[in-house]
């Protein structure tokens, strides 16, 4: 069965609306979320079956307004290798964090020494990857997606986003779990699997140096964060990943176009639109599910595994606009797909 969008079941789907009076708490990095309500309907069902048919649309070839992503240039290096001397070549790594890696080329390599910098070998040789990045938004409460998601060749889950006990609607397989030391639980191993690859985003030194130290089982890192990180035990340095931080700087300067990131600090793009970014280098499909703020309900919640609500995130929030603006374009040019 060949898999069609249907247009009128994208414009029923609100994922990323509305976004004018977007806003969120940079501090606590919680714009892995975006948009608003969820409605599910026909468009889930087709998503299904797509997920069971041979036929590959890839997002390149769904995309009908390329202008979009004008200077997309594929990187498929998902994670830093010590392979090829990276460390003079390319250009993009001689940025400060998080854009590049200047300044940290020894500890980075010490890291990598240790651990390993490959995609599963069953994964990087399918023809069609097709990948789900699970949001931690609460559209996904009671969304029964979780089998749904298991279906997917890759799924990317962010921070510490818990699917013990939330597998009917979350499902339980995560390949890959984008986090930063401020995110982390203290045992990975309770919401992941055995294969998951734990790939850390660094934002700042402190987050390079607190990988090297769990790696090489050393004294904990503790100062330099935002808040104290978990004191993290099990972490297989064989399961240890460093996202390519070129996903950082096409992120902000070819896709949300605001290359005056690089120089400011503290304004970054999110976990959650660099899972997306991930995606779009790596995967012939990118679906998003759980991106989602219940923007028209000030008791509504965020996430879908607590009870934390729009009214009580009200205080210190910061405008990301920009980001939710470029998503929904990517939605609209079915470049990208909501599942919820
Ligand atoms: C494609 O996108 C550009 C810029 O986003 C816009 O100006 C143009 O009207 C779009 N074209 C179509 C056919 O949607
Ligand atoms: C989810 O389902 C439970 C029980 O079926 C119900 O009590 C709850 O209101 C539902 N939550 C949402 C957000 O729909
Ligand atoms: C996920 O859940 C299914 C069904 O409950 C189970 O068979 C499977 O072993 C679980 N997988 C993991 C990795 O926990
Ligand atoms: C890590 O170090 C602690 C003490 O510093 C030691 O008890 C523990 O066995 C070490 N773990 C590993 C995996 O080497």
């Amino acid at each position: 069965m060949k898999f069609r969008i249907n247009r009128r079941d994208w414009n029923k789907n609100k994922c990323f609306f509305p976004f004018t009076l977007i806003l969120f708490i940079l501090a606590i990095h919680w714009a892995t979320f975006f948009g608003s309500s969820l409605q599910l309907g026909k468009f889930h069902i087709d998503i299904t079956s797509r997920l069971q048919t041979e036929h590959c649309s890839t997002w390149l070839s769904r995309n009908n307004n390329l202008s979009i992503l004008p200077n997309f240039i594929q990187n498929t290096d998902v994670f830093l290798t010590i392979e090829g001397g990276w460390w003079y070549k390319p250009n993009y790594l001689h940025h400060s964090l998080p854009y590049g890696i200047k300044g940290n080329e020894v500890v980075v390599k010490k890291i990598l020494a240790r651990t390993q910098f490959n995609m599963p070998k069953e994964i990087d040789r399918l023809n069609c990857k097709r990948c789900v990045i699970v949001g931690n938004g609460n559209t996904l409460r009671n969304s029964s997606l979780g089998e749904t998601i298991n279906k997917y060749d890759v799924v990317i889950r962010l921070n510490n986003a818990p699917v013990r006990g939330y597998e009917k609607d979350v499902g339980n397989k995560t390949t890959l779990r984008i986090f930063y030391p401020e995110s982390t639980i203290e045992d990975p191993t309770v919401e992941n699997n055995l294969d998951t690859l734990f790939v850390l985003v660094p934002f700042k030194a402190a987050d390079i140096n607190w990988l090297k130290a769990i790696v090489y089982n050393e004294t904990r890192i503790t100062t330099g964060f935002w808040k104290r990180p978990a004191f993290v035990k099990n972490l297989d340095p064989a399961k240890v990943r460093i996202l390519n931080p070129y996903f950082m700087y096409q992120a902000a300067t070819k896709l949300l176009d605001q290359p005056n990131m690089i120089k400011r600090r503290g304004n970054h793009p999110t976990t959650g639109f660099l899972a997306i970014t991930l995606g779009l280098n790596y995967c012939d499909e990118v679906d998003v599910a759980g991106f989602g703020y219940p923007l028209n309900q000030k008791d509504g919640r965020i996430h879908y595994f607590d009870r934390l609500s729009m009214k009580q995130m009200a205080n210190s929030v910061h405008n990301v606009t920009h980001e939710h603006l470029f998503l929904k374009k990517l939605k609209n040019a079915g470049v990208i797909k909501c599942l919820t």
